[in-house]
């Protein structure tokens, strides 16, 4: 399988913090926005992982990742040069999936809740069609909706309705088989002038292939549309942290237990961190764990 990471648009709902810098290179509490979707995509065992970005942006990412080979991954870059809908992102990235599936997730979505690893390891595995993931909120007008019937099965997927039939919103993470790119090349722009990923998504429901897995009440599945939801997100990850002495979204830490990178490699990546905290607390994760 295949990863996306789509990390574009024009942030203008956050300048002038987001003028100059792209969204999802802002710090979210410790580390740059984009550290959290690509962790979702490592935990789910992808190596491949493709970042869209605008022109003027995607260098930003090319230097803060590289070719992703000190995390065991692969990493690649491409431009969208218009910010033409979250499903473009699937044309822009079609020779990156070739006739492979693709996981595809929204540079600014960030997602942390217990199980999310086995989650994603057993939404992979039975893929057939696409994989959509709900959560409920209570703006759902701000979102993709997804209505499902009472057992729990989808029934409708409607982009931001005016009167929501139901709470579940459709998170910015999405599992496909390898049709998706011939899906997203028949579908038409939506009156505003995008490809929307939720037109993608319909033609699934309408071959009765798409699934939704309903993420529930025990998930965080954060918003950072605003400067306070921004910082809201933040403060969620800094509690936690402090409180549990964990590192979420810790690129190092999740290469290292998803045994891309060894204990030698993880200790070397701590040490280049050395003056911060989190470089020590990967040396002593490196040390603890790949102790004979
Ligand atoms: C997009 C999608 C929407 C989805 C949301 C998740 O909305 O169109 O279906 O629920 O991402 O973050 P946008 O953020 O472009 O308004």
């Amino acid at each position: 399988m295949k990863g996306i990471v789509l990390a574009g648009g024009s942030g203008t709902r956050l300048h002038p913090a987001t003028s100059v810098i792209s969204k999802q290179i802002l710090p979210v509490y410790n580390k740059p926005m984009i550290y959290y979707p690509l962790s979702v995509l490592m935990l789910g065992g992808i190596r491949e992982i493709q970042i869209i970005s605008t022109p003027q942006h995607i260098e930003l990412f090319q230097s803060l990742l590289g070719n992703g080979r000190h995390l065991g991954i692969e990493l690649d870059y491409a431009v969208q040069k218009e910010p033409a809908g979250i499903a473009d992102a699937l044309l822009v990235g079609a020779e990156h999936i070739g006739d492979d599936t693709c996981a595809l997730i929204l540079g600014d979505n960030i997602f942390h809740g217990p199980g999310l690893y086995t989650l994603l390891r057993d939404s992979i595995a039975r893929l057939d069609g696409c994989v959509l993931f709900g959560y409920p909120v209570k703006d759902p007008e701000r979102y993709g909706v997804a209505e499902v019937d009472a057992t729990g099965r989808l029934t409708d997927l409607v982009e931001k309705p005016v009167k929501p039939r139901s709470n579940l919103a459709v998170t910015g993470l999405y599992l496909y088989d390898d049709d998706v790119v011939d899906i997203a090349k028949n579908i038409r722009p939506s009156p505003r002038g995008e490809l929307e990923i939720t037109d993608v998504n319909r033609v699934y429901l309408e071959r009765g292939r798409a699934e939704l897995v309903n993420l529930g009440r025990g998930f965080a599945w954060l918003d950072t549309g605003t400067h306070d939801s921004l910082l809201r997100a933040a403060q969620y990850v800094q509690v936690l942290e402090e409180r549990q002495g964990v590192w979420i979204a810790g690129l190092e830490e999740i290469a290292f237990r998803m045994g891309f990178i060894d204990a030698e490699a993880c200790h070397g990546l701590g040490e280049r961190l050395s003056r911060t905290e989190y470089g020590s607390y990967l040396m002593e994760i490196a040390g603890r764990e790949g102790a004979p």
